[in-house]
């Protein structure tokens, strides 16, 4: 049984890493196991598209979650969105020709996940073998945003999916009122949580509370972490300065650490914005300028075990990501999520996430209620380090079904 795993933008490595390393457990099982359970192992094929590139962005984390060095490289790049999915789409087809495996599974909602799962429901194989199934993981996530380009990626990767694996129970829920099936929906809870739950002991060791002067005398300072790289928060000069404005209080009591995202760096430097930031880092590792009781700290995009760290031991976290506001949840660390809408409306509802909106008053009033009275978060279903072993099982079972 052959399963191609494709990943291609940073937040696609911690959540397919879990299923890799359960895809060899469960192969060493079937090698230990003296009875014939009829099922066969497990053949994986790791295919990164490339749409993230940098060492920061893709290379530190393979070396920070293990995962195997990709079996196959499409180098698909940057572009806009209709060159990328299409660049991503032609250089996928012909390794799906050749690799011909039974199932491709996808994660996520990046333009890397549609463009292989049209290319897999699409493809015509040779000799009358039947096309590979497609397999999403991180199903039936809705933000009800269709401006947001992971909204369209979303939706589409799901009605073109065989199987469906769900994170929360709203997946479920919006998956039925769009007609899937249900035989084809399993919620089977978070891989993206199977990887923090696996390296928050190992992230504890990471350095970079002292690389970024947050220890000074041996005890942690409150800090903030602060990510932002949502298209509508950072492309335009007047929404990003009301974010901005908006952190100004939080700012001027504690320090915050922004690890920027390329797309995010860049435009600070177009937008001349660098007022807002009180001092700079070139590289998470070298010397700061100045070392301010607050101020807002640019540095590069960072390694997983650095951010992991970071976040775990942050006072708040605010953020317009949609993995930040899960981890956090698991993580019990106060979020404030500087978004109108979220697709994973369980880290509201039983987490310890806000929404803030865009508008500064909105920012300053959530952030300022969350480091009064943090929200006290409690874990969602089945978010307990062990899904990726669930999808693996469901996988084997579903392949020797096909099989018979
Ligand atoms: C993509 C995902 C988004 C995810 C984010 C995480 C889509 C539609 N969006 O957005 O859901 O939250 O990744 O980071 O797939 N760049 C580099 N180095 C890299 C990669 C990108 O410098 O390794 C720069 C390029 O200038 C590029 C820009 O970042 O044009 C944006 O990259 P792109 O992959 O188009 O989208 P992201 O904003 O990263």
């Amino acid at each position: 049984m052959k399963i191609i795993l494709v990943v291609g933008a940073r937040p696609n490595f911690m959540k397919v890493a879990p299923i890799m390393r359960a895809i060899t457990r469960f192969n060493a099982g079937l090698r230990d196991s003296k009875s014939n359970s009829g099922l066969n192992e497990i053949h994986p094929v790791l295919v990164h598209t490339g749409q993230h590139y940098d060492a920061q962005m893709s290379g530190a984390f393979f070396s920070d979650l293990a995962l195997p060095e990709p079996d196959i490289f499409l180098g698909a790049g940057s572009a806009s969105h209709a060159e990328q999915t299409a660049e991503i789409m032609k250089r996928f087809e012909p390794v799906l020709i050749k690799e011909n495996p039974d199932m491709v599974l996808l994660v996520g909602d990046v333009n890397s996940t549609l463009a292989c799962a049209l290319v897999t429901s699409k493809i015509t194989l040779s000799k009358g073998n039947p096309r590979p199934l497609v397999v999403h993981v991180e199903a039936g996530l809705r933000s009800f945003d269709r401006d947001m380009p992971e909204e369209i990626n979303r939706m589409l990767t799901d009605h073109l999916s065989d199987l469906l694996f769900v994170t929360e129970s709203s997946g479920t829920e919006n998956l039925k009122r769009e007609g899937i099936p249900s035989e084809r929906v399993f919620l089977v809870g978070n891989t993206m949580i199977d990887s923090l739950s696996a390296y928050r002991k190992k992230a504890e060791h990471s350095d970079i509370l002292d690389r970024l002067e947050l220890r000074p005398a041996g005890a942690i300072i409150p800090y903030a972490l602060l990510t932002l790289h949502r298209p509508g928060n950072v492309d335009d000069r007047e929404g990003f300065v009301e974010i901005l404005e908006g952190l100004q209080p939080l700012a001027a009591s504690h320090r915050i650490i922004f690890p920027a995202h390329p797309r995010t760096r860049k435009q600070m430097e177009v937008l001349k914005l660098g007022s807002y930031l009180r001092c700079e880092l070139s590289k998470a590792g070298g010397a700061m300028k100045e070392t301010p009781s607050g101020g807002i700290t640019i540095i590069d995009p960072l390694g997983y075990l650095d951010f992991v760290c970071l976040m775990k031991n942050a006072r708040l976290v605010v953020t317009d990501s949609g993995g930040i506001q899960e981890e956090t949840t698991f993580l019990q660390v106060p979020c404030v999520t500087v978004r109108e809408n979220t697709e994973r409306p369980i880290t509201l509802q039983i987490g310890t996430n806000v929404l803030a909106g865009t508008r500064r008053e909105g920012i300053r009033e959530a952030i300022e209620r969350q480091l009064q009275q943090p929200r006290k978060g409690r874990l969602p279903e089945k978010w307990d380090g062990r899904t990726s072993e669930r999808i693996v099982e469901i996988l084997a079972g579903h392949l020797r079904m096909q099989a018979k």
